[in-house]
This record gives structure tokens, C-alpha cells and sequence, in this order.
């Protein structure tokens, strides 16, 4: 499709003219002479570049401009102006004009202009276009999130993504931190900024602090250029401080200022600069344990605690495994471009019955590892890593996943009639299978079919 350019002349004469020249180009146009009419004509089609005169009755073309920049600031803009007026000419530039023609051009110059900004607004749009693909592989329709303790979180994102308050994420690792980090950014009306992530944990102390506050030139040996820190980077987006819980007391009080007066300071800087950002911050440690033993500064433990979000270990959300399971399927056989239709009834037993201490991102890896290693077309229970199968885990999963209350004889009783049942359906209903695979005699079996009202074969 041929860029559109929008036209803005109140010379109708000039207007004809200009239409022409860049219709002969093969370029799409629309030509206007009165502006307001232009500023219509924006806001319902698909305009890429906009050729605006200075001087018109009503609106000037630094309206033109100043409105553009204000509500499409991805469309270039490029200002005519009349021989003499340089002075116009520099302030467009100023505001942030492409470029300017100066009246009378050659139809040369108009055309090298013209198809410059074209091409500035195709890289724009594209990386607009990437912005968003990035966006929907992090939206919200990507996180599983079927059990309660799931959609309680997916609750608190709902309701604190319109805002700019600071929010924590506690959780064990591997639970998901990270990724409802990113949701609640892009989930907000910041979503169009940059998401920065910071590891407090991975950088030694001095360098975490350049890190995020940044430096000026020669503050230090090395330090050979003036750097923006990760605060700065993240401007008008939202930094994700995760590890929290590793900053040091120095960097702890550095923080706090940053939250009580939105200003950085470059390391070995004086000037302080404001910076407009917001914070979530994420840690697998029990902070206010931390606060407790004096390991962290309650004040800044309750600025960052403005809204907190718990995201609740795997096994105790195991209704959400077997749809993280497909999930991650997908994801690893259209990454490996392997065909695995899913995962055998035991396979799933043991994925759904197992502890998860490395939570989601440890089924993750199962999940990949078993798409790269299953030697059928369904993942098996042999194609399970041994640690999943160990019985002890599956014991105390089981035993976790009990009432607390609860008196023995009757949960034994449970216990036993669900074990009988489910031997029944493994075996198609034959006693002599069911009662072979749960090692007892014929009559014992019979005598407990009869017990939990049971039938069989
Ligand atoms: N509910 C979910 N739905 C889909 N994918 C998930 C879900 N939760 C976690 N994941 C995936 O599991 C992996 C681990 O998640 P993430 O990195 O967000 O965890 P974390 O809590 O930050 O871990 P750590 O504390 O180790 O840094 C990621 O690949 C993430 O995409
Ligand atoms: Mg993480």
C-alpha cells in the first residue's frame, strides 16, 4: 500500500501543485486547505506522514504540529515555510518538526524530504507493530490462572494496574513473579513505555547502584561517559526491582529516597533530575521476617508494601497443573516443531500429585525436557524424570492435600475406598486385576467392594 500523506496548504493553487507532484510518485494524498478540516481528517484515517504549511488563516502549521505531537507522535511531521521566515522554520524544528522546506523548492527537495519521513513512520509503525506482539505474548491471556489462588491474583493485577502505586510480589521462586510483573505493566496505562528489570541480587553492591541511578563522566575510574541509570531508562514505564530483599542497608535508604521525592541523583553528579516511574518490586523472602531481625528498614518495607500480591506456591493451586502442563506442551513442541498430542492419565497423575519445591518453572522444564525426550506421540509416565515418580513426594502431597481437622479411622476409611476405586478403573473392572495390583486376596477385595458399596466384574 502506497504511504498517505496528508497535505495542509490554504493556497488551493500551491495545494493542486503539491498533490501532484506526489501523486506522480505513486505516493497516496490528500489534500487540504483548510487545516481544521486536516486535524479531522487525522483522527479517523490512516495518515503516515503530514506536509503542513506555516502560515494559514485559523490554525497556524505549529498547531498542526504541536497537535500531532501531542496525540500522534509516531506520524512525522514536515513544515513549509515561506523564503525569509527562517526563524518559524527553527522553532518547528525546536518542537520537533521532521524537517522543513523552504518556499519556492525544487521538486526534488520536497520529494528527498518526503520520502525520508516515509520511511521514519514505516520503522515507527514497526516498532509499534513489535511493541504489541511483545505485549500480547506477556498479556494476561497467556497466564494460566484457573484455580482461585490464581484468580485472586489476576484480581489485584485488574485493580492496581490503573494506578501508579508501588507494588510488591511475594512468592516462592519460580511461582510466577516475574511474569505478573510484566502483565501488571502491560495491563497499565504506561504500557506504551519501556518495562526495565533490575536483579538486585545479580550485581554487586557498587555497580547495582550505577546500575540504577547511573553516573556522570569520570566519577569514577572507568567511568568514561556520562550513563543514564535504570531509573532514568525506565521513565514514564515501570522498573521491576526484583530480589528486593538482597539490597544492601545503603542502597536500601537510596531507594527510599527515590520513592518519598520521584529524584535521582547520578552517582558523582550534584544536579538531581525527576524521574516519573513506576516501581514493582518482587522477592522470594519473608520481608517482614527480614524487617524483624533488622535486615531491612521497615520504612521502606511499607513504602514498596503499598499493594502486595501473594502468589501462592503450585501445590497448593494443583488444579491449575494440567493446563500449565498443555500450556507449556505447545509452547516447547512448536519451539522443537515435534507433534505430541499430550500426556498419558498416569503421566498427569504423577505431574498433578507431584510437590513442585521449583514451582511453575520447574514443570516448565519437565514439560520441555519430556517434548524433547518422549519417544511416542503421548508424553508416558516412563518419559518422566525419576524425582516426579518418587514416592515419598507423592505421600506428602497427598497428606497435604487432606482437611486438617480430621479423625483417622474415617480418612483411613476415604482413603481406602478411593485407592479401590480407582484400582477398579485401572484395571477395567476385574477383581482378579484390582485385587493383584492392590495385593490383597479375592475375598479381601470382595469384602471391601462391599464395604464402599462397589461393583465389579
Ligand atoms: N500462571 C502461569 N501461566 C503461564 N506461565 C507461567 C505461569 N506462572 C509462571 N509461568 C512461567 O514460569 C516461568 C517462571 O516464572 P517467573 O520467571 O515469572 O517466576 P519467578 O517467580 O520470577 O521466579 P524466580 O523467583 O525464580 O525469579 C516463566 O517461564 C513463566 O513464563
Ligand atoms: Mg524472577
Amino acid at each position: 500500500m502506497p504511504a498517505n500523506i496528508l497535505v495542509l496548504d490554504d493556497e488551493k493553487n500551491y495545494l493542486l501543485i503539491l498533490q501532484s507532484i506526489l501523486e506522480e510518485e505513486g505516493y497516496g494524498v490528500t489534500a487540504l486547505s483548510d487545516p481544521e478540516m486536516g486535524l479531522a481528517y487525522l483522527e479517523d484515517s490512516e495518515v503516515d506522514v503530514v506536509l503542513t504549511d506555516m502560515k494559514m488563516p485559523n490554525l497556524t502549521g505549529q498547531d498542526v504540529l504541536e497537535h500531532c505531537k501531542k496525540n500522534y507522535p509516531h506520524i512525522p511531521v514536515l513544515i513549509m515555510t515561506a523564503f525569509g521566515s527562517i526563524e518559524a522554520a527553527v522553532e518547528a524544528m525546536r518542537i520537533g518538526a521532521f524537517d522543513y522546506i523552504t518556499k519556492p523548492f525544487a521538486n526534488e527537495e520536497l520529494l528527498l524530504s518526503v520520502s525520508k519521513a516515509v520511511q521514519y513512520a514505516a520503522t515507527q509503525q514497526e516498532n509499534i507493530r513489535l511493541k504489541r506482539e511483545i505485549r500480547d505474548r506477556y498479556s494476561k491471556d497467556n497466564i494460566i490462572a484457573r484455580g482461585k489462588g490464581m484468580q485472586q491474583v489476576m484480581d489485584m493485577v485488574d485493580r492496581a494496574a490503573p494506578s501508579k502505586s508501588t507494588v510488591l510480589i511475594l512468592g516462592e521462586s519460580g511461582t510466577g513473579k516475574e511474569l505478573i510483573a510484566r502483565a501488571i505493566h502491560t495491563s497499565s496505562p504506561r504500557r506504551e513505555g519501556p518495562f526495565v528489570t533490575v536483579n538486585c541480587m545479580a550485581l554487586n553492591p557498587g555497580v547495582l547502584e550505577s546500575e540504577l541511578f547511573g553516573h556522570e563522566k569520570g566519577s569514577f575510574t572507568g567511568a568514561t561517559a556520562m550513563r543514564k541509570g535504570r531509573f532514568e531508562q525506565a521513565g514514564k514505564g515501570t522498573l521491576f526491582l526484583d530480589e528486593i530483599g538482597e539490597l544492601t542497608p545503603e542502597l536500601q535508604v537510596k531507594l527510599l529516597r527515590v520513592l518519598q521525592e520521584h529524584q535521582i541523583e547520578r552517582v558523582g553528579g550534584t544536579e538531581t533530575f525527576d524521574v516519573d516511574i513506576r516501581i514493582v518490586a518482587a522477592t522470594n523472602k519473608n520481608l517482614q521476617e527480614a524487617v524483624a531481625k533488622g535486615e531491612f528498614r521497615e520504612d521502606l518495607f511499607y513504602r514498596l508494601n503499598v499493594v502486595s500480591i501473594f502468589m501462592p506456591p503450585l501445590r497448593e493451586r494443583r488444579e491449575d497443573i494440567p493446563l500449565l502442563a498443555a500450556h507449556f506442551l505447545e509452547k516447547y513442541t512448536k519451539e522443537n516443531q515435534v507433534e505430541i498430542k499430550g500426556f498419558s492419565t498416569a503421566a498427569m497423575d504423577y505431574l498433578s500429585a507431584f510437590e513442585w519445591p521449583g514451582n511453575v518453572r520447574q514443570l516448565e522444564n519437565v514439560v520441555e525436557r519430556c517434548t524433547v525426550l518422549a519417544r511416542t506421540d503421548t508424553i508416558h509416565a516412563d518419559d518422566l524424570p525419576p524425582e516426579i515418580k518418587d514416592e515419598e513426594s507423592q505421600f506428602k502431597s497427598a497428606v497435604d492435600l487432606l482437611p486438617t481437622k480430621l479423625n483417622l479411622a474415617d480418612t483411613m476409611d476415604k482413603i481406602e475406598g478411593a485407592l479401590v476405586k480407582r484400582a477398579l478403573v485401572r484395571t477395567d473392572f476385574v477383581q482378579v486385576k484390582a485385587a493383584e495390583m492392590l495385593g490383597l486376596s479375592k475375598s479381601n477385595l470382595q469384602y471391601k467392594l462391599k464395604k464402599y458399596g462397589l461393583k465389579a466384574k
